[in-house]
């Protein structure tokens, strides 16, 4: 079946902070859009007025890490019911800024949360679906950690952490993408925009048709 016929599908985009996720998520929808697919484009945490007011909790308020857990699951819980599933069953193309990877990454990987509590909370929350193709954004905690630094004025409470804590963010990144039976590609995030670009559409264009 063609690109053009099939239903809805589920993309994300992972990686560390200053991976240079956003540049291709544009691309990749304008790619998208420009075959006449219904996309939505979203993020995480965030995606409904709900969850974007937990994404300022969780990125601006010092907490427990469990906290820190159960409220990225809860403002999932929310994308979820409002925007990804009824996306999903209309037979729209939702492109995701970051899903529970991210958690497992981040909070399992980089925090420390245990693993098991993880996929309680995955298993809950979303015990059917997983995205049909993660985009893995990887790159040396160095190079992203310049990256951020010449791009932002404001920095959250995951962009001010050290280096070792992206070490073992992007550990977790590429040991779940291992572990993911082929749903993640592993993208070079060292070179040109112009580069990764072409990789991810070409990646899209093969994995998808
Ligand atoms: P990000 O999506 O990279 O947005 P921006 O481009 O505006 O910085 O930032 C969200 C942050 O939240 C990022 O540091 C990763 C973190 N995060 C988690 O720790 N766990 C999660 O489950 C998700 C979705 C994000």
């Amino acid at each position: 079946m063609s690109l053009e016929t099939r239903g809805g599908r589920f993309i994300t985009f992972e990686g560390i902070d200053g991976a240079g996720k956003s540049t291709q998520i544009a691309s990749v929808v304008d790619r998208l859009r420009g075959r006449g697919l219904e996309v939505v484009q979203s993020r995480e945490p965030g995606g409904t007025p709900l969850a974007e007011k937990l994404r300022e909790l969780v990125l601006h308020e010092a907490m427990h890490l469990e906290t820190e857990a159960l409220l990225m699951f809860a403002a999932r819980r929310e994308h979820l019911a409002s925007v990804i599933e009824p996306a999903l069953a209309r037979g729209a193309w939702v492109v995701c800024d970051r899903f529970s990877d991210a958690t497992y990454a981040y909070q399992v990987g980089g925090r420390g949360l245990d693993a098991d509590k993880f996929r309680v909370l995955e298993r809950w929350v979303h015990p059917a679906l997983q995205p049909d193709l993660s985009f893995l954004f990887d790159v040396e905690p160095a190079i992203a950690a310049q990256r951020i630094a010449q791009g932002r004025a404001d920095t959250d409470r995951f962009e001010c952490e050290q280096r070792d804590f992206f070490e073992r963010v992007r550990a977790a990144y590429l040991l779940r993408a291992q572990e993911s039976n082929g749903r993640f590609v592993v993208i070079d995030a060292s070179r040109t925009p112009q580069a990764i670009t072409d990789d991810v559409l070409a990646i899209l264009n093969t994995r998808l048709s």
